[in-house]
């Protein structure tokens, strides 16, 4: 199984998990106020290691939207296949005014993934 590691704490995950939902499961407090639909941003994290080579066109166009293609990744788009070191940055500690992190995401990436390697990806 992949290892995921968050700040200091690393974890076995299960292949294919989403990486938000891992996150959480770890017991990290990370936002997904749009429900894991590539929308919010609030998933976005820092890549230390182990940062995919794929992107969903749903991530693509909501990282280049908000300027924040090449800086951060939105772990709800991202799919545990490999051992992954991240930084989570938007979490319930942080976002004083949130009562929750958001709706419960569902098993699978969502919107239905389409896949790019990133390599043929621009911030354009
Ligand atoms: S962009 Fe909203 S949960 Fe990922």
């Amino acid at each position: 199984m992949p290892k995921l590691t968050i700040d200091e704490k690393t974890v076995e995950v299960p292949v294919g998990k989403r990486l938000a939902q891992a996150i959480e499961d770890a017991g990290v407090n990370i936002g997904h106020r749009c429900g894991g639909y590539a929308k919010c941003t609030t998933c976005r994290v820092e890549f230390v290691e182990g940062e995919p080579d794929v992107m969903t066109k749903a991530e693509y166009e909501r990282l280049t939207n908000r300027d924040l293609f090449g800086e951060v990744r939105l772990s709800c788009q991202i799919e545990c296949d490999r051992d992954m070191s991240v930084k989570p940055l938007i979490t319930l500690e942080n976002e004083p005014s949130w009562q929750d992190t958001g709706p419960e995401l569902e098993e699978t990436v969502t919107p239905e993934a389409e896949w790019f390697p990133i390599d043929m990806l621009t911030d354009e």
